[in-house]
């Protein structure tokens, strides 16, 4: 066992929803394929006056409902619950802080890991206390979820706050996409490979789409969406992170900094928008009342926690332009949204057009060279070639080489929180983002919320179980491209 394998981990918001639904599942995954786990120590942190035992049964109970069937186990949860723990405390009270040191004790060299599982607005708070309490050793490291602010200044009031008291190598800002498993296929895909590198660029992609849509609403999460929206939620960290991804330079190693060094010159090189590009590049829109998998769906208006007559956008599409010699011309079409036709995440690379057409092409379909990526629902990669059809004539047809990680990687993939919980316990924050890319992509989003305000773009209505507002598919197809909708 090597001292990382020893660690406690502290989540904030313990007994909240992203803590049942995500955390903890993604910790029981891991405890129950690794060997060792006699010196894990999980410490959840609520509000709410639970016993340890009334936590267990809560904790089980969600388990059960968030873990596949097939992958839980009450022996495995047993071993799992040993590790497991819950204080209550008021996590904006300093005095509180006394019971945290308590059960700790006095482990200056284990790693600690505080997880902030909590609303933005108290990570300051949280690490101000967990600092004054001195909590904060050099193996501890601090996770903060998105989203990181409202804006430019919130993010940097907070950012500031907590590197008062982490180094900023003590900071893991997490963006859970970025532990996608086809995330990282496609850091490996590029950088793995020589196939793809000499033509990744404006010479031969005409362009690149990254869709991130989902059929579920807002949930029960409705009064803290409403204060967000799409841009804030998914575009602004998600969508620019895998945009940056596809589009970063190679860097010179996985290291870290080499990688996040990449992520930001992309960041920078995006194109700022102007009030006549919100106007003419980007759609908002919101849901109204349809089906979703043949079910009838509430629009978003009726949503429970939702304001009468909110203008809060739950779609969002941009064509977004990178600025550099690489992407000059190349259209980067991003859009993500609530109570869509189909759960699909997808980057979807389409090639330019062969020179001269000598061969005719027999079929519809795309006659071009694509790579879809699939994130979600099944990870994968396709990469569409024409090829002959059979027969006499000589004849052109799309057809696809396929590679599903499920059918070529038997077992289970691991979910995303399982390898960034795991990074975050072992101090590799390759796959976390470093404050001036927070920084650098609120700067770009910024103008676009600026002009949204001054009805730069009115919200356009959408049914549940669409492809989201009807001026989403004007936006591209008015530039001769369509949206890739096939997973
Ligand atoms: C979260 C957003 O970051 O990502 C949610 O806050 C969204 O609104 C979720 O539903 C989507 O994640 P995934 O992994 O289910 O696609």
């Amino acid at each position: 066992m090597t001292p990382q394998d020893s660690f406690d981990l502290v989540i904030f918001g313990g007994s909240g929803d992203l803590s049942m639904r995500k955390l903890l599942p993604a910790l029981y995954h891991r405890h129950r394929d690794t060997r060792d786990t006699s010196g894990w120590r999980i410490l959840a942190i609520g509000r709410q006056a639970l016993t340890r035992e009334q936590f267990l049964a809560v904790a089980q109970e969600r388990g059960r409902r968030h873990i596949a069937a097939a992958d839980f186990s009450d022996s495995a949860w047993a071993a799992f619950a040993e590790r497991l723990d819950y204080i209550s405390m008021d996590c904006a009270a300093a005095a509180d802080y006394t019971h945290l040191v308590k059960r700790l004790g006095s482990t200056g060299e284990r790693v600690r890991v505080f997880y902030m599982a909590t609303t933005p607005t108290l990570f300051s708070t949280i690490c101000g206390n967990l600092g004054k309490a001195g909590l904060v050793t050099p193996q501890s490291r601090v996770v903060l979820e998105k989203p990181l602010g409202r804006d430019l200044a919130s993010a940097a009031r907070i950012n500031g706050e907590v590197g008062a008291v982490f180094a900023e190598h003590q900071i893991f800002r997490i963006d859970h996409y970025l532990g996608k498993e086809a995330v990282q296929n496609l850091i490996a895909l590029r950088f793995g490979n020589v196939l793809f590198e000499s033509l990744w660029n404006r010479n031969c992609i005409r362009d690149v789409q990254i869709t991130i849509a989902e059929t579920v609403g807002v949930e029960d999460r409705g009064e803290f969406y409403d204060g967000i929206g799409a841009l804030r939620d998914m575009m602004q960290n998600h969508l620019l992170q895998l945009l940056c991804i596809v589009a970063m330079e190679p860097p010179t190693s996985i290291d870290a900094d080499a990688m996040r060094d990449e992520k930001l010159k992309v960041l920078r090189a995006l194109r700022p928008m102007s009030a006549k590009d919100v106007a003419a590049q980007t759609v908002r829109g919101q849901y109204r009342a349809g089906a979703v998998g043949g079910a009838a769906v509430p629009g978003y208006l009726e949503e429970e926690g939702i304001p009468a007559g909110s203008e809060t956008e739950t779609f969002v599409a941009i064509k977004a332009q990178v600025d550099n010699w690489r992407w000059a011309g190349v259209p980067f079409y991003l859009r993500t949204g609530k109570r869509m036709q189909e759960r699909l995440a997808q980057i979807v690379v389409t090639f330019r057009d062969v020179p001269h057409a000598l061969l005719p092409v027999s079929t519809s379909g795309s006659p071009c060279n694509r790579l879809v990526i699939t994130l979600q629902p099944d990870e994968g990669l396709k990469l569409n070639i024409m090829a002959k059809v059979p027969g006499e004539a000589m004849a052109l047809r799309p057809v696809s080489l396929d590679l599903s990680f499920t059918r070529t990687y038997r077992g289970r993939q691991w979910e995303a929180y399982e390898r960034l919980l795991m990074d975050a316990v072992h101090g590799k924050l390759t796959l976390f983002v470093r404050r001036d890319e927070v920084d650098a992509a609120w700067r770009w989003v910024e103008p676009i919320l600026g002009a949204w305000a001054t009805q730069g773009a009115p919200l356009k209505q959408y049914p549940a179980g669409s492809w989201g507002p009807v001026s989403s598919n004007a936006l591209i197809v008015r530039e001769g491209h369509t949206w890739h909708e096939e997973s």
